[in-house]
């Protein structure tokens, strides 16, 4: 029997590159030590061993080995893009104003928004020293790219937060920003070290863009219908931060007057009462927003799937296959 048939995706991946994720996990540890600034090892071993799902890092490594890949930079490369997913996250946070993380107190809350900026600064920089080890410009283009479009779609969002005019493009813009450009660069840089065909660098690339946008779109609507014991969140954070995430969008468009008057009252205006939240996901629920941005999601991860096709045939295609359901079946 296939040991790994019954697992989750997620931890399917992880039973299959468990050798490889160990060496990330060893990189990782070795390259977040400072010799001169505890703050930086202690800020980020809070963040790192509080756990997190290595779901970018495990997407470079899969990509890497599906396309055929013996050699050991994929490692490099994977312990990257979770040092940018690292800083991203530490940055976001004080952006975000949030105080949960991976069903932790943030860093942000624990130490303050000083330590947060600095230490993701450290790892941004760090991440950048690790992929120039590799010796290969295409994976340095590609992963520099993705850090530049992350920091706009985090700007983008700036600004479209708290603007009923936002709508589906500029959604799927920032989305794409500031989420998916990690994912598609993720997989797209496993490919380029492995030197699989353009074919199938084309192909990793639309399946992390799309498993990414699948990902956000998931994350927007559990951040309204999910638990924060379910996330490791708090719930209703988007909503406290007025941002217009798809649900928003689709409701809005739906809305009567009075419905329409309630949407510019807390999120244009923010004047945010008790029971707004729970009137919020009623209006959500009753306009039919969170069931059409459900079917938006299964769309984004049917196109993952598709993406796939492309790719040798290989049991860690299933997975990914898999794993491009799972990220929307916490929808269910
Ligand atoms: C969180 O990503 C940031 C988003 C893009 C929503 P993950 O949910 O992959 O975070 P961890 O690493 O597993 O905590
Ligand atoms: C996640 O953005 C994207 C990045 C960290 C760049 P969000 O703000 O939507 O994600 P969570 O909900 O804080 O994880
Ligand atoms: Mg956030
Ligand atoms: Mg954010």
């Amino acid at each position: 029997m296939n040991v790994t048939a019954a697992l989750k995706p997620q931890d399917a991946l992880a039973a299959h590159l468990e050798a490889d994720m160990e060496a990330v996990n060893i990189l990782i540890r070795a390259r977040m030590a400072s010799k001169h600034a505890p703050r930086i090892p202690e800020v980020t071993a809070h963040l790192v061993e509080a756990g997190g799902k290595r779901l970018r890092p495990m997407l470079t490594l899969a990509a890497a080995r599906l396309c055929g890949y013996q050699g050991a930079d994929h490692v490099k490369l994977a312990a990257t893009v979770e040092f940018i997913h690292t800083a991203t996250l530490l940055h976001d946070d004080v952006v975000d104003e949030s105080t949960q993380r991976r069903g932790r107190p943030t860093a942000n809350l624990l130490w303050d928004n000083k330590s947060s900026v600095l230490v993701g600064d450290y790892l941004f920089a760090r991440s950048f020293q690790l992929m120039v080890e590799t010796g290969s410009l295409r994976v340095l283009d590609i992963l520099a790219n993705a850090s530049a479009t992350i920091a706009e779609g985090e700007v983008l969002q700036l600004t479209a937060a708290q603007d009923l005019k936002t709508d589906e493009g500029i959604y799927l813009q920032v989305v794409r920003g500031k989420t998916a450009a990690l994912f598609s660069a993720a997989t797209e840089a496993g490919g380029v070290i492995a030197g699989a065909s353009e074919d199938q660098v084309k192909a990793l690339f639309d399946y992390g863009d799309a498993l990414g946008i699948a990902f956000q779109i998931a994350d927007d609507l559990l951040d309204y219908s999910g638990t924060a014991a379910a996330i490791g969140k708090n719930v209703g954070d988007d909503f406290r931060e007025r941002k217009v995430t798809l649900p928003v969008i689709k409701a809005v468009a739906a809305a009567s007057e009075a419905e329409r008057a309630f949407w510019v009252r807390v999120i244009e205006k923010g004047e945010q009462h008790d029971g707004d939240l729970e009137q919020a996901l009623r209006l959500l629920t009753t306009s039919g927003a969170l069931e059409a941005a459900r079917q938006d999601a299964f769309g984004w991860a049917a196109k993952a799937r598709a993406s796939l096709g492309a790719l040798p045939d290989h049991p860690l295609r299933g997975i990914l296959s898999d794993l491009a359901d799972y990220v929307v079946s916490r929808l269910n």
